[in-house]
């Protein structure tokens, strides 16, 4: 609970956490009689608002009801097999699984993988990664964590532990950071090492993809995630990512061997005991593939423009963010993290919702909060962002952006973003 305590603080007493959202209009929300932009949105094409979305969602209750009700193993509406296809022509890998959330796969799955191997974990990996090691330690794995991004640690650690199997496990777009590992490099360690690399790209899929001459922006085409992105093939890789943030549905998959799926459909939990989603998302996964295909790269583009708006202010303001990818979720750390409750609530007045970034979302040297960019937010919020930011430079204390920032240098205990 110690670990929690200036998180709870916060909870317990500030407007902008644990809110209770009255009203939604697109990206204003209401909170009490406070309207504010919302920054805090994970929806980043913006298909929860899109009306051949919305509008297609009737037809699919009237067909299947609400609930399926079975777990995985005893029925899958067809829908699933639809959905699966669809995937894998998107990602180009050979087959694909869905399964509710990535929190159920990373507790399933990453035991599964290890066996009673060893995991090598990036120290700042998201907090459901964590989890699953954990779980897989509890059924006899090892694990050991290496620095955020250092290679070569890892490498050492794939040296001195040479028991197999062996798993390497991180993020893809970085929750808090918006940065990409190098994926072509930790793909190569996994390849030489026997290891597979197990990769979560919860907020890269949907949002960058494969480079093409044609690309509107450098975020590429497709939004078929980082090993697309990448140029990378998925050998040695699971790749797992979920549609509850670009795609706006409960819903989630792991890109594997046609050989690995058939046995995590008799092993793995979620596909034997847990409720399925509900019809509504796979209804909204299966349109928002179709809208993807269709007009996916202009909401890529439009989302570009907009996260470089809000970047190329920070920069001129010298403002610290450790982005440095162009991606859009932009942490801003504050210089002194005690100010976040004052930060925050300044925020909060002006008309601005963000994810406030309180330890241990973030390490000590890190707080402040994130802004998150989605097709939806129109310019002028983006403007009134750009003034707000303008007013706080005056008015608080923010890391330079010489700062060369804890991001690839600290060592302290793991987020859990
Ligand atoms: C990197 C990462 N992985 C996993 C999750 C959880 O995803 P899900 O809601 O599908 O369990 C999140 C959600 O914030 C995330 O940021």
């Amino acid at each position: 609970m110690s670990t929690v305590s200036d998180l709870a603080d916060l909870t317990s007493s500030h407007p902008m956490m644990d809110a209770v959202v009255d009203e939604v209009d697109r990206r204003r929300i209401r909170v009490g009689d406070q309207w504010l932009a919302d920054y805090a949105s994970c929806n980043y094409l913006g298909l929860d608002w899109d009306r051949e979305v919305i509008e297609a969602v009737p037809e699919y209750l009237d067909r299947w009801g609400t609930h399926p009700s079975w777990s995985r193993l005893l029925g899958s509406p067809v829908l699933y097999e639809q959905l699966e296809t669809r995937l894998v022509d998107l990602l180009g890998c050979e087959d694909v699984l869905l399964l509710p959330t990535i929190t159920h796969i990373h507790m399933s799955v990453i035991p599964l993988l290890a066996g009673s191997g060893v995991i090598f974990l990036d120290q700042r990996a998201h907090k459901t990664i964590f989890d699953g090691c954990s779980v897989a330690k509890g059924h006899g794995a090892e694990v050991v964590r290496f620095r955020h991004n250092d290679l070569e640690h890892l490498e050492e650690l794939l040296r001195a532990h040479p028991a197999t199997p062996r798993v390497i496990a991180t993020d893809g777009i970085n929750s808090m950071t918006g940065n990409a590992p190098d994926v072509g490099a930790l793909a190569r360690l996994a390849r030489e090492y026997d290891a597979l690399l197990y990769i979560d790209d919860a907020h890269g899929f949907g949002v960058i993809g494969q480079r093409d001459p044609d690309e509107l922006c450098d975020y590429g085409v497709s939004g078929n995630g980082l090993i697309q992105h990448a140029a990378e093939t998925y050998d040695n890789v699971v790749f797992v990512a979920g549609m509850s943030k670009a795609y706006s549905s409960i819903l989630a998959f792991l890109a594997v061997p046609s050989r690995l799926k058939q046995v995590l459909k008799v092993a793995a939990p979620p596909y034997l005991f847990s409720g399925p989603s509900p019809v509504a998302s796979l209804a909204t996964a299966l349109v928002g593939l179709e809208v993807n295909a269709s007009r996916g790269d202009g909401y890529r583009f439009e989302i570009h423009r907009k996260t470089h708006r809000v970047l190329d202010r920070l920069e001129k303001l010298g403002i610290h963010t450790p982005n440095t990818s162009g991606f859009p979720i932009i942490e801003v750390p504050l210089a002194s993290g005690e100010d976040i409750d004052e930060v925050g609530r300044y925020l909060f007045e002006q008309g601005i919702y963000v994810t406030l970034a309180a330890y241990p979302l973030v390490p000590r040297d890190e707080v402040g909060f994130r802004i998150q960019i989605t097709a939806a937010n129109d310019d002028e919020q983006i403007d009134r962002l750009c003034e707000v930011l303008d007013d706080m430079a005056q008015k608080f204390s923010f890391q330079p952006r010489t700062h060369l920032g804890p991001v690839t240098q600290s060592e302290q205990v793991r987020g859990f973003q």
